[in-house]
């Protein structure tokens, strides 16, 4: 049986990992900038997290969520106390789209209304209601097209404000830093102007941080720079390092009953020793700090490179933008100077995502491949 051919492929084969380098069958050391597209937080193979997860599953890898899982509750709140989200809860389930499933439904649950907006370029994710909150026509099945929703332009809050007095809007969705459509950001006030207007209109603001969450910005979330509150959080890809793990934190204004959500794996024992090493290690390594001073350090050089038009992002969840696109540099980093990056919508960006613990020898080194290689194609 062959595999149903969705993914376009590079011809490479990592067999093995540490830290911030994948290495290949043939032991060829690969430097990963792209962290398996943000995924990575705390380095591949931390030592910390590898017991935690081995020991686990020699003890118990998986039971329901019909008993008691002292994990979950010890990741709830060693998530609290990390992130400052005080009064929040926790529900866990499997991976990004999943926690913005949830949100969405959650949203309509506690509203009673059934309308979403969502902005231009946005990414939230291929299942039902997140793929249709999904700027993306061609990957939105006509299954998923029946959901009512609305994409408004990023910084429209004239429009918003219309669209939210008509009353049924059960949610607002948004990436405090666009992901998977380049990095663009909008300002303070179109941020806090969403958090009041939810709050006049009785709509739940979700803050999509399944990328920007988890200290990758330099903040434990992106919508911290800002003075709002969301009623949902929804978390996934650094939350377990590579263990599939995704979740919402959901503020107390909402209320839970039996029922309510529910998942099978979500939650499982596992996927929680998993994300709360990647707390722990986060915590112990000052990781968000580190965030913070390479990034400063990376767009200091990044600034040097005339090539480079314009530096986006925060942190470590940054975007590189050329006047030409970035296909064949991307190829050319990966092939002839082993250094994986990301690609976005935008053709002309190159997204860098590496784990979190990088350092400032590692930054060195993708600019020096960069500078090669953009002199390589004649740039
Ligand atoms: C902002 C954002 N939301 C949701 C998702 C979907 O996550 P997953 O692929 O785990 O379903 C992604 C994935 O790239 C994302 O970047």
């Amino acid at each position: 049986m062959s595999l149903f051919n969705v993914y376009p492929l590079f011809d490479i084969t990592p067999v093995k990992a540490k830290d911030v380098f994948v290495y290949d069958e043939n032991d060829k050391e690969y430097l990963d900038l792209y962290g398996g597209h943000a995924v990575i937080s705390i380095g591949h193979s931390h030592p910390e997290y590898v017991k935690s997860i081995t020991d686990q599953v020699a003890k118990l890898g998986f039971y329901s969520n019909s008993i008691q899982n002292p994990i979950q509750v010890e990741l709830a709140s060693k998530l609290i106390q990390l992130s400052g989200c005080r009064d929040y809860e926790l529900f866990l389930c499997n991976s990004g789209a999943e926690a913005n499933e949830n949100a969405l439904k959650l949203a309509s649950f506690h509203t009673n209304k059934k309308k979403v907006i969502a902005f231009k370029n946005s990414f939230h994710g291929r299942t039902s209601a997140a793929v249709a909150a999904t700027d993306n026509e061609k990957i939105i099945a006509p299954i998923n097209a029946q959901q009512e929703v609305e994409i408004l332009a990023l910084g429209d809050l004239e429009s918003l404000e219309k669209s939210l007095g008509k009353n049924d809007v059960c949610a607002v969705i948004i990436e405090c830093i666009q992901g998977v459509g380049g990095l663009d950001e909008s300002t303070t006030a179109f941020y806090e102007g969403i958090d009041r207007l939810c709050k006049k209109y009785n709509t739940c603001f979700i803050a999509d941080e399944v990328q920007s969450g988890y200290g990758r910005t330099g903040d434990f979330f992106a919508f911290q720079k800002y003075n709002v509150t969301p009623d949902i959080i929804s978390i996934a890809k650094g939350m377990g390092n590579g263990f599939p793990i995704g979740g919402i934190l959901i503020h107390p204004n909402i209320k839970a009953s039996y029922g309510l959500l529910g998942t099978t794996f979500g939650g499982n024992h596992l996927a929680c020793v998993a994300g709360l090493s990647v707390l722990n290690v986060i915590e112990q390594k000052n990781l968000m700090e580190n965030v913070r001073f390479i990034s400063e350090y990376f767009n200091r050089i990044a600034n040097t490179i005339p090539q480079i038009k314009n530096i986006k992002g925060r942190g470590l969840m940054l975007g590189l933008e050329f006047d030409f696109p970035i296909s064949e540099l991307r190829k050319k980093l990966i092939y002839d100077y082993q250094i994986f990056t990301g690609s976005a919508k935008n053709p002309d960006l190159l997204r860098i995502l590496p784990p979190l613990t990088i350092r400032k020898e590692h930054v060195n080194q993708f600019f020096e491949a960069l500078v090669n290689a953009l002199e390589d194609l004649n740039h």
